[in-house]
């Protein structure tokens, strides 16, 4: 089962000479129900190909099929209709509001959809933070921040959980959690979860390893033995 068919996928920023062909050609399978990573240096159009794929932005040329249906045609409605139903995003930065508590910031997003406000709690259960509902932002430590985050996209129960660098801003053993947190919703919630790194070793707890160079696919790996986030050093 497949939940994206990306192909022939291009983005060209730009015109002429402030021209940046950030994808080149790019085609590639996701499967459904598995842990993805996108390992590639700074530049390399990981950030450009998660933004097509959670609807975005749209590619220059190509077509992203999602079950069949083919998401560079759909208007700014309709992506922002896919985003809402579809897709939670986790950012390197938290991106929490700074007035709001925990829950708060995690129901704001619930509520954006109509959703019961149960959906907040549980995901804030599932993140290890429900003893810290009340607590605001500024009272948080990074990686508790980022759990906040994580909590707020997977509220609304997405099938798609895109995560751009989520660990990027964290120390080591704080961001050993933050995969840890990520691989259970992923394995539990049988959802489908992309995730940007330039760090080879956080590519090892991945089912599947896309390497991407100067805007192409240099390699696609299927790792048969993912490592459990613990098992990872770097
Ligand atoms: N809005 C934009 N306008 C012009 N060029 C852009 C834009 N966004 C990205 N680029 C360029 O496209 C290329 C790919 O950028 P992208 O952000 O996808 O890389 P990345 O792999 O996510 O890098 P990083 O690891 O640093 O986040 C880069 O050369 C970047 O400068
Ligand atoms: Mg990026």
């Amino acid at each position: 089962m497949t939940t994206f068919q990306i192909r022939n996928l291009s983005k060209i920023y730009g015109t002429d000479n402030s021209k940046v062909v950030a994808l080149d050609d790019v085609t590639l399978t996701i499967p459904k129900n598995q842990f993805v990573v996108i390992l590639g240096e700074s530049g390399s159009g990981k950030s450009t190909l998660l933004n097509m794929i959670g609807c975005m932005d749209k590619p220059s040329t190509g077509k992203i099929l999602f079950e069949g249906q083919d998401l560079t045609k759909l208007s700014k409605a309709q992506m922002t209709e896919f985003r809402k139903n579809k897709i939670g995003f986790v950012f390197q930065s938290y991106n929490l509001l700074p007035d709001l508590s925990a829950l708060e910031n995690v129901k704001f997003s619930t509520e954006l959809i109509h959703q019961s406000p149960e959906g907040a709690e549980q995901a804030l259960s599932a993140v290890g933070l429900k003893d810290r509902a009340t607590h605001f932002p500024g009272e948080l430590s990074g990686g508790e921040q980022q759990r906040v985050s994580i909590a707020r996209a997977i509220a609304k129960k997405p099938e798609i959980l895109l995560c751009d660098e989520p660990t990027g801003a964290l120390d080591f053993e704080t961001g050993i959690k933050i995969l840890e947190v990520l691989k259970e919703i992923q394995v539990t919630t049988e959802n489908t979860v992309i995730f940007i790194t330039h760090n080879k070793e956080i590519a090892k707890i991945a089912d599947r390893i896309i390497r991407l160079r100067s805007g192409k696919i240099l390699s696609v790996e299927e790792n048969l033995s993912p490592l459990a986030p613990k098992e990872v050093e770097w």
